[in-house]
């Protein structure tokens, strides 16, 4: 018997004010819930429209389960359509990226559709002609997706009509994006290069947990972090640091560096670490770059950009960037125990090669499936997923500084919390039951 389905008090009990039950990361009715109901009622990343300049440009994804197209349509316009045939419901568009020319056309019987995805022409036409086939949904093109929004170039998708809208949903937590964009002279940002995918075989919210997990990168990376300062050990006191050990570095940095950090909160769980400094702050200075700065902005608007070193932001649920460093990561639920993991390069337009070359290392070293410091979380994921199979504990600890009356707290506006704090886990906890119950039968709210 189904233990959740169309029980939201069932679902709401899971989440405590300092612990979350351990069926949230393994039992697979919660991961289908999520599917049905969480991922549907929330904002999600789907693309960035720099992937698709040009008119008959598009990018494919999965949201939520559900197949979607992001097109460049021949207005200039970005387009988001639901990636399925009103005819027989196979998927029109194979390829994750590419241009399909003036149309769009199915791969199993011609049909075709313009770049909105209205319809164009079925080959054989006659046949419809005394049917009703043009007054109903099989004659009107792929669905659109109803709410989409471009945002500095970022594209969202929300794909029920539950919930808030945009700006509601994501409030003052969008700064971290405009910084990002910002740090480029002109602006704007454009991804460089594909998307790297790194499967993990765990629950996304280990992923997700992890983020601002500021307790575990001095026990968990000693392995790579703690090797780069042995091999830098001995060296002179000015000696500078080769790019690879500055980045690593910080990693290893102690608990009271980490508190210090600070933790901001926003409403509907996005959040970000490096309220005061980050594992960014102290990288060496590109005079060029600098400068560049200093000529778009002008000397006191470029130092406020660029003093920002927020670490990782947290969209919640599935995105986090870097704005400092202009990565990003996205989380794309699999299964119950499988997510994939992409990492996203972005190009600062009109800065130097210098900061592409870093956001690359960064990415290399730190996120991607060739990472010396991801695989560590990964390992730790994977142990907490088979962990969670033990039946002595239900219930899994969000203590560290648990305050009463914090959700009160943050829905009066951003808190900020020492940075060592489960304040943004616990956060995002009851985000995840106010968001995965809205939409079920027989919630009362
Ligand atoms: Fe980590």
């Amino acid at each position: 018997m189904d233990k959740y389905r169309n029980n939201p008090d069932a679902v709401k009990a899971l989440v405590r004010d300092d612990k979350v039950h351990r069926d949230i990361y393994i039992d697979p009715e919660i991961f289908d819930l999520e599917m049905e109901h969480f991922f549907r009622n929330v904002w999600m990343f789907l693309g960035h429209d720099s992937q698709i300049p040009n008119p008959g440009d598009y990018y494919t994804a999965n949201i939520g389960g559900e197949p979607v197209i992001m097109s460049r349509h021949t207005d200039g316009t970005v387009k988001v359509m639901h990636n399925r045939c009103p005819h027989k419901g196979a998927k029109v568009v194979t390829d994750e990226l590419g241009n399909t020319g003036k149309f769009f056309r199915c791969p199993y019987h011609a049909w075709t559709f313009k770049t909105d995805g209205t319809m164009l022409a079925v080959p054989f036409k006659q046949g419809y002609e005394k049917t009703d086939f043009h007054e109903c949904e099989a004659g009107k093109g792929l669905v659109p997706v109803k709410n989409v929004k471009v945002y500095r170039g970022f594209v969202f998708v929300k794909m029920s009509d539950h919930g808030p809208g945009f700006e509601e949903y994501f409030g003052d937590s969008l700064s971290s994006i405009d910084n990002m964009c910002d740090r480029s002279p002109v602006g704007e940002v454009e991804v460089a290069g594909g998307t790297l995918r790194y499967l993990h075989n765990t629950n996304w919210k280990q992923f997700v947990d992890n983020l601002h997990d500021t307790c575990h990168p001095m026990v968990t990376h000693e392995s790579a972090a703690g090797t780069a300062r042995e091999l830098w050990a001995g060296q002179p006191e000015d000696a500078v640091k080769p790019m690879a050990v500055e980045l690593v570095w910080p990693f290893m940095n102690g608990y009271e560096w980490f508190d210090g950090m600070g933790i901001k909160l926003y409403e509907n769980g996005h959040s970000y670490t490096g309220v005061n400094f980050s594992i960014h702050s102290a990288y060496s200075d590109i005079p060029e770059y600098t400068e560049a700065m200093e000529k778009a902005y002008g000397k006191e608007r470029a130092e406020a950009i660029l003093k920002e070193a927020r670490h990782n932001t947290a969209y919640y649920p599935n995105m986090t960037i870097k704005g400092a460093i202009q990565a990003m990561r996205v989380a794309r639920p699999i299964s119950v125990d499988k997510t994939v993991i992409e990492s996203w390069t972005f190009r600062l337009k009109g800065a130097p090669d210098k900061l592409l070359e870093r956001t690359c290392m960064y990415t290399r070293l730190i996120n991607a499936p060739t990472a010396v410091v991801g695989h560590d979380d990964l390992y730790m994921y994977r142990n907490i997923q088979e962990g969670l199979e033990s039946q002595a504990n239900d219930w899994v600890s969000l203590h560290r500084l648990h305050q009463e009356g914090e959700a009160e707290a943050v829905a009066k506006g951003p808190v900020v919390l020492n940075g060592t704090s489960e304040g943004s886990m616990r956060h995002q906890y009851r985000t995840w039951a106010k968001f995965m119950t809205m939409s079920m039968q027989g919630d009362k709210k």
